[in-house]
């Protein structure tokens, strides 16, 4: 393909408009090697990059190189093992420290390289060191620069629940290279693709369409697609989180969809085995199981968004071992809850979604029905 230039978009970013600012999304090849994308923020700074061993081996000596020619003074880095596992308040505190034998200081700048659990985490970090510095996100898969990376949620899991402890803390900029998809693995790259399958099924029927039509070119990572479908997810995050900053309207909420189900998944399971695309992709059909009970979809979506997800390479069905009731007793701890109720996001049509209340049984019959062998 030589499109790859074509494709680099430093003149026309998308941005993030907020009350209190904007900021810039990058999307495009090879924009970790330049530094126009970073100097706004950088020039004079000192720069503490925050990465996982098998991100940075690849990708760190050349954003560092740039970091240089954007004008910082000083670049050092820090990894942690990949993995929601790792993404604690322990691992924060390590991080912390390492910013403050390094002198570290307020005008300082943290970038994340890597996944959503590294900016969710360096985020977090950046978020309460010295009541706050600034960062940079560098989402290196497809889930990171479709979604974690965008709109200032920061966090880490607690013992109880995922991303439990956390801050809203917006980026400075988002530098979404994709040229670092070539190097992901195919299940994570997998992974991504229930976000992207989210934003069609929540916010836009003409998405979804062109996903169903054009989801072999994105697996096989076509430059023109993927470049397509990032910005596209993006654009419908930036407008959303410029629309509702904090959540505490109707709209943002609406990203949530699958991830009541989905964050209990990976609390059970101890962030081990199951991605969060996986275990999105399950919640989905849950939530659309549970709006087709409210009788507001029928069984042809849910066939439709099933067929999508199978020729993604996603999973439908719950993984076996786990029952209705463990997943509804974990679901407590989900923030969209209320004091007494359980607040759900649904679908009132493709590309409609709505926040509603759901009854135990109703939910438990929903997860039921997902189980493994159920017709
Ligand atoms: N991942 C959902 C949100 O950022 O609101």
């Amino acid at each position: 393909m030589n499109g790859s230039h074509a494709l680099t978009d430093l003149e026309d970013p998308l941005w993030v408009k907020l009350p209190t600012g904007r900021y810039p999304i990058y999307v495009g090849y090879g924009l970790l090697e330049k530094p126009q994308c970073f100097e706004a923020t950088l020039k004079g700074k000192k720069v503490f990059i925050l990465s996982h061993p098998e991100i940075a081996r690849i990708y760190l000596p050349s954003l560092e190189k740039t970091c240089y020619a954007a004008g910082a003074t000083e670049v050092s880095h820090a990894l942690v093992p990949s993995g929601d596992y790792h993404k604690t308040l322990e691992t924060a505190a390590n991080i912390w420290s390492a910013l403050l034998a390094q002198g570290y200081h307020r005008d300082s700048v943290l970038i994340t390289l890597g996944g959503g659990m590294i900016n969710d985490l360096g985020g977090f970090c950046a978020a309460c060191y010295l009541r706050g510095i600034k960062v940079i996100h560098c989402p290196t898969t497809l889930l990171a620069q479709v979604d974690a990376a965008i709109g200032g949620k920061t966090g880490v899991n607690h013992v109880l629940g995922k991303n439990l402890i956390g801050a809203f803390h917006q980026p400075q900029t988002v530098v979404a290279d994709l040229s670092t998809l070539s190097t992901l693995p195919q299940r994570e790259f997998i992974s991504g693709l229930a976000e992207l399958i989210k934003y069609g099924l929540t916010l836009d029927p003409p998405f979804f369409n062109w996903l169903e039509s054009h989801i072999i070119e994105i697996m096989q990572r076509q430059p023109d697609a993927l470049n397509h479908a990032v910005k596209q997810a993006c654009q419908l995050k930036a407008a959303i989180v410029a629309s509702d900053e904090k959540e505490e309207g109707q709209q943002r909420i609406v990203l949530n969809f699958g991830h009541t189900v989905a964050h209990a998944l990976e609390s059970i399971l101890d962030y081990k085995q199951c991605l969060h695309g996986e275990a999105v992709a399950i919640g989905m059909i849950v939530a659309i199981r549970l709006s087709m009970e409210h009788n507001t979809v029928d069984g042809q979506l849910l066939e439709r968004v099933m067929s999508l997800l199978k020729t993604a390479g996603l999973p439908t069905t719950l993984p076996p071992g786990i029952t209705p009731a463990e997943i509804l007793a974990k679901m407590k701890y989900d923030k969209k809850h209320g004091a007494t109720k359980l607040n759900w996001v649904l679908l009132k049509a493709l590309g409609q979604a709505f926040t509603t209340h759901a009854t135990a049984s109703h939910v438990i019959q929903a997860l039921t029905a997902t189980r493994v062998g159920t017709p």
